[in-house]
């Protein structure tokens, strides 16, 4: 039978034409452009009112031609966004993916595998699988251990709450109708506040940003009516503050869990990258003790978005709790399709190999640039801290956490570090955000420095302060 693959143009998006060879050629020199461009715009959002008289309507009956489409990103659209990786850009999170992982994000999404099913992506998982395990291996989790990529730190959570939750249930029948429990601190990323409320999970929250120790978990179980001792199923440490780099106590805790049968599970979704320093593996001390894992390669793992990870000591019990059964996937557990399935250990079905771009740089540059570049970023957080010691203007709020600064401009009031934060991105200067730190009950807005990008230098530093003055 003769099967015609080829469209009469304007009736099929899947043709091979002029028109899609000149596209293709458009994108190709637009995206080398972006990989080698070594000093971004900042860029700035407008109002969507703003973008919508600039931009027109775009989608319509019958299309406005990729050119047209392309023309509005290049010209309008693509300004109107922050590049993550400007080594100016110290706000939130960053991002600096290497040049190879946004080269080999483009060889993924034009592949465009099933990332499932070993069935339907064997190559790819494999490779995906050869970064997970060097990222176990940092962990220094017992042999079994293992994870999977997921869309970032909040699904990591996700997974990892679900898991843990359906284990405590697994343990016990009259936790089937119970609603759980679990600890966490102030310094916890806000996803797993909200992980928590999407499993109708309630969370004692232990209203403290510097270290969590196994005493303040103690006392707060202590404190517990039976009742709640009963609902109580997990405890969340964080190894790496958004806000501050803290990390907590993670050995002691895991010991309090071992001994509470809790499960314990940290979310080093920032600070997970620092485990490729050997200077400062001692400060994650006890993380080989827990029961789930989530680090980000996304953040200081020098990925494309989004990729997030999660990682198991069990990954069995992940795939009691998450994997999804239903006739038409009975095939993948047939002979012949069996190998590992990343969908049973997450809560995602359908999924991009998010692992493979990582994967790719990690191959290429080998895993001593990953440690070098990781070095850069705790590196200039205490040149950052010596800047500030030495301007009489400025004072450090506290010491670096991994490689988050947080100091205050001396007079300064709240409105004067966001009117800051906004001139200085006005003027193409830095995005420096501000936070806010409470000690003794007060809460002061300050401003905060986060490290990640390999290319910030002293000189940019030096550039931003002065900024202050
Ligand atoms: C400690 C921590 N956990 C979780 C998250 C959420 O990660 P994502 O934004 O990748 O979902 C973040 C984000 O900054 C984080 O810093």
């Amino acid at each position: 039978m003769l099967i015609f693959r080829d469209c009469i143009k304007n009736t099929c998006m899947h043709n091979i034409d002029i028109d899609f060879i000149e596209m293709t050629l458009d994108i190709m020199k637009y995206s080398i452009n972006r990989v080698t461009d070594n000093s971004p715009v900042l860029g700035s959002p407008k109002k969507a009112s703003e973008l919508k008289e600039l931009v027109g309507e775009t989608i319509t009956p019958n299309g406005i031609s990729g050119e047209k489409a392309f023309k509005i990103w290049t010209d309008i659209l693509s300004k109107a966004n922050v590049p993550i990786n400007h080594p100016r850009n110290l706000s939130f999170v960053p991002s600096a993916p290497s040049r190879a992982s946004i080269l080999f994000d483009l060889v993924t999404s034009a592949s465009n595998i099933h990332g499932s099913y070993w069935m339907m992506g064997a190559g790819g998982i494999f490779a995906e699988n050869q970064a997970m395990e060097w990222i176990v291996s940092l962990t220094g989790l017992p042999e079994g251990a293992f994870g999977v990529f997921t869309p970032g730190g909040t699904g990591a959570n996700l997974s990892a709450i679900v898991t843990a939750r359906e284990f405590w249930r697994s343990k016990n029948p009259e936790n089937k109708n119970k609603k759980g429990l679990i600890i966490t601190s102030g310094g916890a990323h806000s996803s797993v506040i909200t992980m928590a409320k999407i499993t109708d999970t309630d969370v004692y929250l232990i209203h403290k940003e510097e270290k969590l120790t196994a005493k303040d978990v103690e006392e707060e179980i202590n404190k517990m009516s039976d009742e709640d001792k009963n609902r109580l199923f997990a405890v969340i440490a964080t190894a790496g503050t958004t806000n501050a780099g803290i990390i907590d106590d993670l050995d002691g805790i895991a010991n309090l869990c071992e001994e509470k049968g809790l499960w314990f599970h940290i979310d080093a979704a920032y600070g997970g990258g620092a485990l490729a320093s050997p200077k400062v593996r001692n400060l994650f001390s006890g993380i080989e003790k827990a029961d789930s894992i989530t680090i980000d390669p996304h953040k200081w793992l020098f990925t494309t978005y989004d990729c997030g990870a999660v990682i198991y000591k069990k990954p069995e019990l992940a795939k009691e709790a998450l994997s999804q059964h239903g006739s038409y996937l009975d095939i993948f557990q047939d002979e012949g399709a069996r190998g590992f399935n990343p969908s049973d250990y997450q809560v995602q079905l359908t999924r991009k190999l998010r692992g493979l771009s990582l994967w790719f740089s990690l191959a290429m540059h080998g895993t001593e640039v990953y440690r070098k570049a990781v070095e850069n970023g705790l590196e200039l957080a205490q040149k950052a801290k010596e800047l500030i010691d030495e301007n009489p203007l400025l004072e450090m709020v506290r010491e670096p956490g991994l490689s988050c600064v947080l100091f205050r401009r001396k007079g300064w009031l709240p409105q004067d570090y966001y009117q800051w934060t906004y001139k200085n991105h006005k003027e193409n200067i830095a995005l420096v955000t501000p936070t806010k730190w409470q000690k003794d009950n007060v809460l002061e807005t300050v401003a905060r420095f986060c490290f990640i990008n390999p290319d910030t230098t002293e000189e940019d530093l030096k550039i931003i302060l002065e900024t202050m003055n």
